[in-house]
């Protein structure tokens, strides 16, 4: 496994591979990696030749408020966890190599960007949507892989690819969970003993939300009512939304129906958690 941290020779590198007509499969990440991002490794490693795994926290994606300094970076333990999976390549750049001074150019998924996450954390998803594109210009893989949990991200990385023609397929692997139901995430690690326990409450609403649509249940505003109830028992959590919306456009729904993304993004003490189930999963 190469852990390049240069721009130029990781095009260089992957130039090589290239020309002997081998395919690339890209994660991209922001490192402290869990089981859900090692997931997203295995699956590249099966549909391709050859493995790059980008560990950068994106700052341009960080509010002026939020966690960029504080974000975990655990990196010679991500390192071994990418060389136990047998990524070929891991590109960590740095964040002076990747924003010069005058860095002046941005992708904006409009319309998706404003919704959901994108009300709270304005600005965010055009920082996630410029780094994805500056990495895939350099990568230039052939599919890249991202994670249902973070669907938004998803939908408008998809979005994008669509708008720009950018030539790469987008996979979306499926959320891994602890035992217990939560969701894995980076922002995990922040959690409290108590926290941890409060924390299995989103997957127990989307639980809730599974079963009462199983029973019939198509109204939205009912389910989404229920989720907001169950929730509120805890009295650590703090609800940020809870929607039913289009998983294409993200526009709310009324009715459920089988191309719906229930999302909900909760505080629990000062850590935000995310979490989705859509209609394949319902
Ligand atoms: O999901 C993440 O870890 C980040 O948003 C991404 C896609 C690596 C861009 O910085």
């Amino acid at each position: 496994m190469k852990i390049i941290k240069s721009l130029d020779k990781l095009f260089h590198y992957l130039k090589k591979f290239k020309l002997k007509g081998k395919s690339i499969g890209f994660v991209p990440t922001m490192g402290a990696l869990h089981e859900g991002h090692l997931s997203l490794i295995r699956q590249a490693r099966k549909d391709t030749d050859l493995v790059v795994v980008s560990i950068f926290v994106n700052p341009t994606q960080f509010g002026p408020k939020e966690d960029l300094n504080k974000y975990p970076r655990p990196l010679s333990k991500d390192l071994a966890l990418c060389r136990k999976e047998k990524a070929n390549f891991v590109f960590c750049p740095k964040p002076q190599d990747m924003y010069s001074r005058d860095f002046s150019t941005f992708v904006n998924v409009g319309g998706l960007s404003e919704v959901l996450c994108g009300k709270s954390r304005p600005g965010h998803f055009r920082g996630v949507a410029t780094v994805v594109t500056k990495l895939f210009n350099i990568v230039q893989p052939d599919i890249v892989y991202f994670g249902q949990k973070d669907a938004q991200q998803a939908i408008i990385i998809q979005r994008m690819v669509r708008d720009l023609n950018i030539p790469v397929k987008v996979r979306v692997m499926p959320t891994i969970r602890e035992k217990g139901g939560l969701a894995l995430s980076s922002r995990n690690a922040y959690l409290g003993k108590d926290e941890r326990k409060d924390a299995l409450v989103l997957s127990q609403a989307l639980n809730l939300a599974k079963l009462l649509i199983k029973n019939g249940s198509r109204d939205s505003g009912r389910i989404i009512s229920r989720m907001r109830h169950l929730i509120k028992k805890k009295k650590s959590v703090k609800i940020d939304y809870i929607e039913v919306v289009d998983s294409e456009n993200l526009k709310p729904l009324k009715k459920i129906s089988g191309n719906c993304l229930i999302a909900l993004a909760v505080w629990i003490g000062k850590t935000k958690l995310i979490d989705n189930v859509v209609g394949d999963d319902l």
